[in-house]
């Protein structure tokens, strides 16, 4: 008889199933942190490691813009941060060729683009394989690349939200690990609607990088 219970998650928004939690007595998995803006979702994951929903430590955080709101929430929290700014790099594969010496002298398990506003290379992703995910702010398929928001609007659809999957050559398009749906409410303009996604975003990433690390687990 097949199983028709709902397994889905009470609130409704999230796809089905919950990632379990990471076998105890494991190592906790060793994060890095890519962003570029604001870095709401970058202090979202250092809070689940920090309230234990996610069984891992964010070891240092990159981000391309020197001073930008991401930066200044890693001081706050004590986080190391190196700051690559890609006007000096003399290639897009010389700021990965960086940014992977960063997460190999951290000894990096995973690295989590989080609003990082670069398009990565070959380079990081084959350096990573696997263990590179991103935070996108559309129900992907849809909406992919920039302003994913904006692009949700103007197609007039009801149903926005959020997608976390890894990240391969092809713009937005990796196996995608969790997603959350969020109403396209009347009165939402980009702003209104992009801060309820994130709210979902922050909610989800860690989620992703459990499910992320279980697969590499699992071979
Ligand atoms: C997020 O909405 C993410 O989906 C997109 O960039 C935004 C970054 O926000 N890729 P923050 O810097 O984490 O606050």
């Amino acid at each position: 008889m097949p199983d028709f219970a709902d397994h889905s998650d009470p609130s409704g928004s999230l796809q089905w199933p919950l990632p379990q939690p990471l076998p105890a007595g494991g190592a906790p998995l060793r994060l890095a942190v890519m962003a570029s803006g604001e870095g709401s979702n970058f202090e979202a994951l250092v809070m689940a490691c920090a309230e234990g929903r996610l069984q891992g430590q964010v070891v240092v955080l990159a981000v391309n813009r020197d001073g930008c709101g991401a930066q200044r929430r890693a001081e706050r929290l004590a986080i190391p941060c190196q700051v690559f700014d890609h006007r000096r790099q003399p290639s897009r594969q010389a700021l990965d060729q960086a940014l992977i010496a960063l997460f190999r002298a951290h000894r990096v398990d995973l690295v989590v683009m989080a609003g990082w506003m670069r398009i990565v290379t070959p380079v990081l992703i084959e350096a990573f394989p696997e263990r590179l995910l991103n935070i996108h702010p559309s129900l992907l398929p849809s909406f992919r690349g920039a302003d994913g928001v904006a692009q949700a609007l103007a197609a007039g659809v009801t149903l926005a939200g959020c997608t976390a999957h890894l990240v391969t050559e092809e713009v937005d398009a990796g196996t995608i690990l969790v997603q959350a749906a969020v109403p396209v409410l009347p009165e939402d303009d980009r702003q209104r609607l992009h801060a309820r996604i994130q709210r979902q975003e922050h909610r989800i990433l860690p989620m992703a990088v459990t499910l992320a690390a279980q697969r590499l687990a699992q071979g």
